[in-house]
């Protein structure tokens, strides 16, 4: 087996993007100055956590796609990255156009490669082994669908008798089961040219059902469901992002654990050295995430002892 630096199998999905822009207008006013995925969740950014899910998948390359006015604040937040052990690009998307138009403004990063797409607002948290998925992946599309009570709000998954899924349809009125596709998606190197050939869906946007639809016409396409031990948070709306917020503070408070701790999970992954994570924190003003960083190091200390 081959071992990359981080002592982990590589990852057969090597590049991410993270689709950060949209108009966030259910979240009016909150999203006036600074879009959604910039507003915290409990104690840390919301695009901290799809920026995590990427990092525990074994993804170091990354593509932050948003909003003009956003993009400049998304630079000052993680520059290029490589205080993480990460590279971070970064590609405007003039109007939210759809979810699928990342992939076609991201083309020249992905270059034929296959790449994990994940939206800035989603937030997957539990047990499920994403680095195993990730450095499994070889081709086709793989999505992953959630059971929610409100499934007619997402794209929705239709099953046969055996689990084989039959149909994606975006928002319907009579959704065929309670699974929602949740907004994490690893692709192969034929996704761009899929979403460039994509007409604009009636509300104007190019639709990620349509790319999905289109391997899962190809034989393609590959569900993976999220079972118990697994939580998807999709904050949209004022009262999720509060939920969001709760939820994260109680497991983390009762667990004495920080959820998405992106220089923790860079430490761990050993995208960075023991040298450079010290630095990190040394340069964090006293608080409890400083707090929490120096315990995770005094713990590596009694482990090493
Ligand atoms: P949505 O929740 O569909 O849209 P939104 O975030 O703009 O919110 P609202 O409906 O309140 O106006 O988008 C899901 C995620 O995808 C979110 O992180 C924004 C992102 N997105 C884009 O970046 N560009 C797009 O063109 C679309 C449609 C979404």
């Amino acid at each position: 087996m081959l071992i990359d630096e981080a002592g982990l199998t590589p990852s057969g999905i090597t590049k991410g993007i993270i689709l950060a822009g949209g108009a966030g207008s259910r979240l009016y006013p909150a999203t006036r100055a600074a879009c959604k995925q910039l507003l915290p969740v409990y104690d840390k950014p919301l695009v901290y956590y799809p920026l995590s899910t990427l990092m525990l998948m074994g993804i170091r390359d990354i593509l932050i796609i948003s909003t003009p006015a956003d993009l400049t604040r998304f630079r000052d937040l993680f520059g290029d990255g490589h205080q993480l052990g990460l590279r971070f690009t970064y590609a405007e998307q003039p109007k939210p156009e759809g979810i699928a138009q990342a992939l076609i403004i991201g083309e020249q990063f992905i270059d034929c490669n296959p790449v994990a797409l994940i939206l800035g607002d989603n937030i997957f948290h539990g047990t499920f082994d994403f680095h195993a998925i990730a450095s499994g992946f070889q081709k086709g599309a793989v999505i992953f669908g959630c059971s929610v009570p409100d499934p007619g709000r997402f794209g929705v998954l239709g099953f046969d008798r055996n689990g084989n899924v039959l149909s994606i349809e975006e928002k319907p009125d009579q959704p065929k089961s309670s699974y929602a596709v949740t907004g994490l998606y690893l692709y192969d190197g034929q996704a761009v040219d899929i979403a460039k050939a994509l007409k604009p869906s009636n509300r104007n946007e190019l639709e990620i059902t349509d790319v999905n639809r289109t391997y899962l016409d190809r034989g393609q396409l590959s569900v993976v469901r999220f079972e118990h031990g697994m939580v998807w948070l999709d904050t949209g709306t004022h009262e999720s992002m509060l939920e969001a917020g709760n939820f994260i503070a109680t497991i983390e408070k009762r667990q004495g654990r920080k959820i998405a701790c992106i220089e923790e999970i860079a430490y761990r992954m050993r995208y960075i050295e023991r040298s450079q994570f010290e630095k990190l924190v040394s340069e964090m003003t006293n608080n409890s995430y400083k707090t929490y960083l120096d315990g995770v190091l005094r713990e590596a200390d009694d482990r090493s002892s």
